[in-house]
């Protein structure tokens, strides 16, 4: 994870823009990066989910351009890429181009026509490391060229939109709780999502005591790899052999009676999932209660079965959640696991406030000591979910 201190706003956006575009822009939108605090691998299972925005976001500045083609600059410091209005609907080049053309696509698929846009695009969100740097992106231009169209779109259709740019643009079949917490996520707030109808329940995380703790493994990871999609169809096996739709319907009684119908490895995957919907329940419960004790608990069953069941942690992330339970202050961490997809990216801890950079950098170290590498961390609080910077 690179970290990247910068503080991005509107002002600071604005005269990059002016310089390479000459002109000022009529919308800045941002949008956040995101940690899962529990629930993984639910979201395409219909299941529940309990992430929170980061502080860390994505800003597109965006107006329209006076050259009749869409140009867009990727970051501060980079050539503008020039692309035809025919062509920004479909894939193309560079690589990133592709969540623009995307959330283009999904706009006029709306009824909502994207004229040529110079597009200035700024972040702080780590890439890389499964903190949805690209839902904050897809979000961030979504809600950016909705705005300039004078288009009403609601942030989860918004999130909506992310999602299928991802599937068809980027050929990333991921749920949906990315894009979702980083339309809908509120300061001060975790958010609990009902990924079977979308309904949502904000959560207050304002205890000053407990802090969450984003420590890197610094193993890049890649859900268009296939280890991502092979998990899904895994989960579709399990429901076809249960006759039911989606394994939310599962309970683990019925897993276990179905057991040599399900074979091993489906059996595995989905009693991670009902298990895992279970433990969002008791996390949720033990948040608003706060009692960090149990939410801790909810943490580490959820990594021991991604671990053991789901199969989707790696041997540096394991190393790095198990070093929680051994470093010197391990009495002030409560628990924690890996976040987002897997393979490789983050974990997630919830730590005693007054201790939690003792913890990170006793964790640093050791981490370094075990596997010798040097790795980053950050300590972060609920942040806002997508909104507009500034409107002309
Ligand atoms: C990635 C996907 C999400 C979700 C998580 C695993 O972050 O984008 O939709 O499936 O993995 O919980």
């Amino acid at each position: 994870m690179d970290l990247d201190e910068r503080e991005i706003s509107a002002e600071t956006i604005t005269p990059y823009f002016e310089q390479y575009f000459g002109h000022k822009p009529q919308v800045i939108a941002a949008s956040p990066g995101r940690v899962n605090l529990i629930g993984e691998h639910t979201d395409y299972n219909e299941g529940f989910v309990l992430p929170m925005a980061l502080n860390k976001i994505n800003v597109v500045a965006v107006a329209p351009s006076p050259t009749g083609q869409h140009r867009w600059i990727g970051a501060i410091g980079e050539q503008p890429v020039v692309i035809d209005p025919a062509d920004a609907t479909h894939t193309g080049d560079p690589f990133w181009s592709n969540y623009v053309r995307g959330v283009i696509c999904m706009l006029e698929r709306r009824g909502i026509k994207v004229p040529p846009v110079d597009m200035l695009i700024d972040s702080n969100v780590p890439r890389g490391g499964g903190l949805s740097s690209s839902a904050a992106f897809e979000v961030s231009a979504c809600t950016a060229l909705a705005a300039l169209c004078g288009a009403d779109v609601t942030p989860t259709e918004r999130a909506l939109i992310g999602q299928a740019t991802e599937h068809e643009f980027v050929n990333v079949p991921c749920g949906i709780m990315d894009q979702f917490i980083s339309a809908n996520g509120k300061k001060d707030h975790a958010l609990m999502l009902d990924c079977k109808d979308l309904s949502d329940k904000l959560i207050p995380r304002t205890d000053p005591a407990v802090s969450v703790l984003v420590i890197d493994s610094a193993v890049k990871h890649s859900l268009a790899d296939g280890g991502y999609a092979a998990r899904r169809k895994n989960c579709e096996d399990a429901c076809a052999i249960l006759g039911i739709h989606s394994l939310r319907e599962a309970t683990l009684e019925q897993l276990d009676a179905n057991k040599d119908k399900l074979g091993d490895l489906c059996y595995r995957r989905a009693r991670h999932v009902v298990g895992e919907n279970l433990r969002v329940a008791e996390f949720a419960q033990a948040l608003a209660a706060g009692d960090w004790d149990a939410a801790g608990r909810a943490m580490r069953g959820s990594h021991a079965s991604l671990r053991d069941d789901f199969e989707v942690s790696c041997a540096e992330v394991d190393t790095l959640v198990s070093l929680a339970d051994t470093i010197p202050s391990a009495a002030a961490v409560y628990g924690a696991r890996m976040t987002g997809g897997g393979f490789g990216g983050c974990i997630v801890a919830l730590v005693k406030s007054d201790a939690v950079e003792q913890v990170a950098h006793q964790m640093l170290d050791a981490y370094r000591d075990a596997l010798g590498i040097e790795t980053a961390y950050i300590v972060t609080r609920p942040g806002d979910g997508a909104r507009i910077l500034y409107q002309a």
